[in-house]
């Protein structure tokens, strides 16, 4: 075999790609490969709490990068960033102290806790293959409602004057700074304001890996609208983020929208949908899209005070604006691209991720770990870093470091060999196809900012 003969002529047909068949191999990637590992796990962990690694920090950051950039780059949205806590009385008026509640059952014998609304999804403590109640010995309470806020308490005495909450969602900073926002960036409507930060919720039953936790981040996006003109923006929206989860290459046949009968309506909703995802336990909500007709502004200026109304200089008249709310959880999100992006064969694991999200956009490796060959590996990664987060890996097989970029899915694998210190090209391999082409070193930025660019075009 020459110096210069590359992995191309090695790599075997894989055989046909399979779909992730069971969410534990996920959980397992995740931890082996840094995306995300049990939170305080050296203590035993914490129920539903997860950290994310090096890579799922960097996933996460793509995620929120390429949500923000769709909804603050034009006109008519702007961005904020408020408070976890707020004023106790927000959550008076919003509807949370009273009506944020899931119905809680216990069982007396396995002592297991479920919500009653959700028993059909839940498993018997003492029998798995059975629902809760279904066992001859299972003693189930009555249901009793359970308030999902976290309390804590702010300054010194604990005492119920004291009493704050960890927001439930971030809609309600938006909310409370709607004429801020308005007045000083001098926005008429439509306009709207997007937010990403933290939310918790003390879930009866969380699980399934990142899907409900306690703790999580939610990206959310208030429009606000005319009344009358409500339900076309309602439309506008569920039509836009539908594709916001097609550009990122999540599968058309995955994703389908759930309207919301009377029954399932939120307290705030005049209509609601939610984006669904068909995960391998089944199609769940990945975001919602809420009509809330003037709910919250209606009770915030009522609970405060303070008038919220918008003055309409077209029409010479004051009103509150209708609100078309997105919420989508940025976690929630990461596992879809996970799960959507899992595929395995008779070769390979990889994770076919959008580019955008990748956490390496491409790996440099020297063909061998040869001086010359790894000085210029780190000359090109180097160029490559100005612009984009890019591996360097020298260890192991040139197939093996293939195998280890596919598996956290790097798109593009670069190869310094000896046709480059005399030609200056270099072998660009792709992830997908396994697919490989000489490209001059020169070109990379260029090559892959394209590549990036029209991905799935
Ligand atoms: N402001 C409206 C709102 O919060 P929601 O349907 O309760 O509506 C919106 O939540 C999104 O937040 C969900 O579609 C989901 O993506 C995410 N989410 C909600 N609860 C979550 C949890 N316990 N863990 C992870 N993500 C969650």
């Amino acid at each position: 075999m020459s110096e210069n003969q590359t992995e191309k002529l090695v790599e075997k047909d894989p055989g046909p790609a399979k779909d992730i068949q069971d969410m534990a191999d996920l959980v397992s990637l995740s931890k082996r490969r840094g995306f995300v590992f049990p939170s305080s796990e050296v203590y035993g962990g914490i129920n539903a709490c997860w950290d994310y690694g090096p890579l799922g920090a960097e996933l996460k950051r793509n995620v929120k990068d390429v949500w923000w950039n769709a909804m603050t780059r034009r006109d008519d949205i702007e961005g904020i960033d408020a408070a976890i806590l707020m004023h106790p009385r927000v959550w008076e008026a919003s509807g949370h102290v009273s009506g944020f509640v899931d119905p809680l059952v216990d069982c007396k014998t396995c002592k297991g806790r479920f919500r009653a609304d959700k028993l059909d999804m839940a498993h018997c403590g003492n029998k798995p293959s059975k629902k809760p109640g279904e066992g001859s010995d299972c003693q189930l309470t009555e249901p009793r409602q359970f308030n999902l806020m976290f309390k804590t308490h702010m300054g010194p005495l604990e005492d119920s004057a004291s009493i704050v909450y960890l927001r439930p969602e971030t809609a309600q900073g938006i909310y409370v700074n709607f004429l801020n926002v308005q007045q000083s960036m001098r926005q008429k409507l439509p306009f709207g304001i997007a937010q990403i930060g933290k939310a918790f919720r003390n879930e009866i039953t969380p699980g399934n890996f990142i899907f409900r936790t306690r703790e999580f981040e939610q990206m959310e996006m208030q429009y606000f609208v005319k009344p009358g003109s409500d339900m076309d923006w309602f439309e506008k929206w569920k039509e836009q983020r539908i594709q916001w989860h097609l550009d990122l290459g999540i599968r058309k046949e995955k994703l389908r929208f759930h309207a919301h009968g009377p029954g399932e309506l939120a307290h705030y909703a005049k209509a609601a949908f939610d984006i669904e995802y068909l995960f391998p336990f089944g199609w769940q909500e990945l975001e919602g899209i809420h009509n809330r007709s003037d709910f919250d502004l209606g009770r915030h200026q009522e609970f405060s005070g303070k008038k919220l109304e918008y003055f309409d200089e077209e029409a010479k008249e004051r009103y509150l604006p209708y609100i078309v709310e997105t919420s989508v959880g940025c976690d929630r999100f990461l596992l879809v691209a996970l799960t959507d992006a899992y595929r395995s064969d008779n070769e390979r694991v990889w994770l076919k991720l959008h580019p955008k999200l990748a956490p390496f956009k491409a790996a440099v490796f020297p063909l061998m770990k040869k001086p010359e060959l790894m000085e210029y590996t780190d000359k090109v990664s180097a160029e490559l870093r100005k612009k984009f987060r890019v591996d360097r890996d020298d260890s192991g097989s040139i197939g093996k470091r293939y195998r280890r970029q596919d598996e956290i899915g790097t798109p593009f694998g670069i190869t310094i060999d000896y046709d480059t210190l005399s030609n200056h090209t270099v072998t660009v391999r792709h992830r997908d196809l396994m697919t490989q082409e000489r490209i001059p070193a020169d070109k990379l930025v260029q090559y892959l900012d394209e590549k990036i660019d029209n991905w799935g075009k």
